[in-house]
C-alpha cells in the first residue's frame, strides 16, 4: 500500500502498448498489491482514474470511478472498476468534446473528442468478465484510461491545439486543483 510517483508525458513508457495481464496473474497477491498502489495514488491525486503505466508498470490494467471526484462534481457517479485487458467498441458515430486532464500531464487541460457511447469488455482482477455499455462521462473516462494502455495520451487526440493549455490560464479565477 503506497502512493507511487506518476510517470509524466515525455517518458517513452507512456507511448508503449502495455502487456496483457496473464492467466497466472489473475487473483495473485502481486496483482492485488499493484491495484492497491494504483488506488492509493489515484485517491491521493483526486484522479477520476489511473492506468498501470502511469506508475511505471506496463500492464493492461486500469482502475477508475468509485467516488465523487472534486474535479468532476457534476458528473454521474461511476462504479469503482478494476479493468484488465480491455476491448472497446464504439456504438454509433456520435462524438462529443469535453475538457480532460491527466495525472501524467499535470496542470493542463484540453478539449478532447470522444465517442459518446461504447461497449467495453475485459475482466476484473480475478479474471471474471466485465461487459458494459455506457455513455457520457463514464464512456469518456474509460476511453481516456484505456488509451494509456495503448500508448495514447489525451493531447494526441486534441483536434485544435488552441483548446489546450494551463489550467490557471484557461480558467482564470476558478479554484480547480492544480494537479489531476
Ligand atoms: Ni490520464
Amino acid at each position: 500500500m503506497a502512493i507511487k510517483p506518476i510517470i509524466k508525458m515525455g517518458d517513452p513508457l507512456l507511448l508503449k502498448t502495455a502487456e496483457p495481464i496473464s492467466k497466472d496473474e489473475f487473483g495473485s497477491p502481486a496483482l492485488a498489491e499493484l491495484i492497491q498502489d494504483m488506488k492509493d495514488t489515484m485517491v491521493a491525486m483526486s484522479g477520476a482514474g489511473i492506468a498501470a503505466p502511469q506508475i511505471g508498470v506496463s500492464k493492461q490494467l486500469t482502475i477508475f470511478g468509485g467516488f465523487k471526484s472534486p474535479r468532476y462534481p457534476d458528473a454521474e457517479e461511476i462504479p469503482y472498476t478494476i479493468l484488465c485487458n480491455p476491448v472497446l467498441t464504439a456504438i454509433g458515430d456520435d462524438m462529443a468534446e469535453d475538457w480532460e486532464g491527466c495525472l501524467s500531464v499535470p496542470g493542463m487541460r484540453g478539449l478532447v473528442p470522444r465517442h459518446l457511447k461504447l461497449r467495453y469488455q475485459g475482466s476484473d482482477e480475478h479474471g471474471h468478465p466485465i461487459d458494459r455499455t455506457v455513455e457520457g462521462f463514464h464512456a469518456r473516462v474509460v476511453q481516456h484510461e484505456c488509451d494509456h494502455l495503448f500508448g495514447m495520451l489525451y493531447p494526441m487526440r486534441i483536434r485544435d491545439l488552441r483548446s489546450f493549455g494551463f489550467i490557471d490560464a484557461l480558467f482564470p479565477g476558478q479554484t480547480l486543483p492544480a494537479e489531476d
